[in-house]
C-alpha cells in the first residue's frame, strides 16, 4: 500500500516497460519501506557448504515423500482385519494402525522441518520497516506488488536451487495422494464386490449363515464365557448392550473377538415397563419380543455407540452430538443432528427360552453413506 504518494508517478506505458528491478525499488518507496539490514545468506553461489545445506533440506523433503509413500502402501495393502493373539498374524494386525499414524505423521513432520530448515538456510537475513498506511490500493501498488513477490521469489534462492524444489515438491505431491486416497479409498478398492456377506455395508454380524441361530449375547469381559440372554434376564426398564454368537463359533477364539469386535454387532436390548404405549414402525410391527425391543446401537448420524438410555421419557442419547432417539416410537430421532430412526433387529426366543435375532437388520446399520436409500 502506498505510503508517501510522489506526485510524478510513472504513466502507465512507463510501468509497462520498466524491469523488475525497477518496480521493485519503486514499490518500495512508494510502500514507505525502509530496508535497515539485508545480508545474503549465501553471497558466493555454489559453494561446498552451500550444496551440504542444500542435501540437508532435500534429504528432509525425500524423507516425507518416502513416509507418504509408506502411508499409502500400508493404507491400501496392509492387512488390517483382527487376528487372534495365537495367530502368526497377530503382530501384523496390531501394527496397522501404529503404522499409519507414524508414516502419516512422519510425512507431515518431515515437510515442516525442511520448509523450516530451508527458511534458516537460504532465506536473506533482512530487516525492513514500513509505515501503516489507509484506505484501498493504488493502481501503482497493485502493478508493483507482483514484480516484489516474483522478486522475492529469486532472492529466496528456489529458482537455481532444483533439487530441493523438486524433492519439495515429490514431497508434497506423495503427501497429497495420501490424503486423497482416504476419501477416494472406495476408487481403490471396491467396497461392493462382496455384498451379500456379512462384511459388506448392507449386512452386519447378525447375519445368519446356513440357517444357524444367531443368539443374543451378554459380553462379560471374558471372550471365551458365553452367557446367552433370556427375556427374564432383564428386568422392566433396564436394558444391556448384547452381541451376536453362533454355536458353531464356541471355542472358536478369532470367531468369538471378531463378533465382539465388529463396530456393526452392538445392540441395545431394552424391556419397556409393562403396558407401555409404543408405537411400531410400519412393516416391523413383530419386531419386538413381548416388551423386549432390539435396536442398533451404532448412531445413525455418525456412528458413535447411543448408551444412553432414560427410562421414563423412553430416550436414548448418544454422548457425541445429542442426538435423542425416542424407544416409544420405534426410536425415532427427536433431538440433533441424527435424521434416520435406529434400526431395529427383529428378536424371538428359541425353543430352550433364548432370545436369537430372527434374521439380519432389514436396513443397512450406522450413517449415511451414498449407495443408501433409506
Ligand atoms: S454420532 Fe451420534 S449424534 Fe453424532
Amino acid at each position: 500500500m502506498s505510503g508517501e504518494q510522489p506526485t510524478n508517478l510513472p504513466s502507465e506505458q512507463e510501468l509497462a516497460e520498466m524491469s523488475r528491478d525497477e518496480l521493485v525499488k519503486l514499490g518500495t518507496k512508494l510502500d514507505g519501506v525502509e530496508l535497515v539490514h539485508y545480508e545474503e545468506k549465501w553471497p558466493v553461489a555454489g559453494t561446498k557448504a552451500e550444496r551440504r545445506a542444500q542435501r540437508a533440506v532435500a534429504t528432509w523433503f525425500a524423507i516425507s515423500a518416502l513416509s507418504g509413500l509408506a502411508f499409502l502402501g500400508v493404507f491400501l495393502f496392509w492387512p488390517w482385519q483382527y487376528e487372534p493373539s495365537h495367530s502368526d498374524r497377530h503382530l501384523l494386525f496390531l501394527a496397522y494402525n501404529p503404522l499409519i499414524g507414524l508414516f502419516m505423521g512422519l510425512s507431515i513432520f518431515a515437510i515442516g522441518v525442511g520448509a523450516v530448515l530451508y527458511t534458516k538456510k537460504f532465506l536473506p537475513d533482512e530487516v525492513a520497516v514500513q509505515q501503516r498506511g489507509d484506505g484501498p490500493s493504488a493502481e501503482v501498488d497493485r502493478a508493483t506488488i507482483v514484480a516484489e513477490l516474483a522478486d522475492a521469489g529469486e532472492r529466496s534462492g528456489l529458482g537455481r536451487r532444483k533439487l530441493i524444489t523438486r524433492m519439495a515438491g515429490l514431497g508434497a505431491g506423495v503427501f497429497g495422494l495420501g490424503v486423497a486416497a482416504v476419501p477416494l479409498g472406495a476408487l481403490i478398492k471396491n467396497p461392493w464386490s462382496d455384498s451379500d456377506s456379512k462384511n459388506s455395508l448392507w449386512h452386519t454380524g447378525w447375519k445368519s449363515e446356513n440357517g444357524e441361530k444367531v443368539y443374543l449375547r451378554r459380553h462379560t469381559g471374558n471372550f471365551h464365557e458365553i452367557v446367552k440372554v433370556r427375556p427374564e434376564d432383564i428386568e422392566p426398564g433396564g436394558f444391556e448392550t448384547v452381541f451376536p454368537f453362533r454355536e458353531s463359533e464356541r471355542g472358536d477364539e478369532h470367531a468369538l473377538v471378531a463378533a465382539l469386535k465388529r463396530s456393526d454387532a452392538p445392540v441395545m436390548l431394552i424391556r419397556l415397563r409393562p403396558n407401555q404405549a409404543v408405537v411400531k414402525r410400519q412393516g416391523q410391527e413383530d419386531f419386538n419380543f413381548g416388551d423386549l425391543y432390539a435396536y442398533s446401537k451404532v448412531c445413525t448420524h455418525l456412528g458413535c455407540p447411543t448408551s444412553l438410555f432414560e427410562q421414563q421419557t423412553g430416550l436414548l442419547l448418544c454422548p457425541c452430538h445429542q442426538s435423542q432417539f425416542d424407544v416409544f416410537h420405534y426410536a425415532k430421532p427427536r433431538f440433533g443432528p441424527a435424521t434416520r430412526p435406529l434400526p431395529q433387529l427383529p428378536i424371538t426366543v428359541d425353543e430352550e427360552g433364548y432370545l436369537i435375532a430372527r434374521s439380519d437388520f432389514i436396513e443397512a446399520v450406522g450413517p449415511a453413506f451414498w449407495e443408501r436409500k433409506s
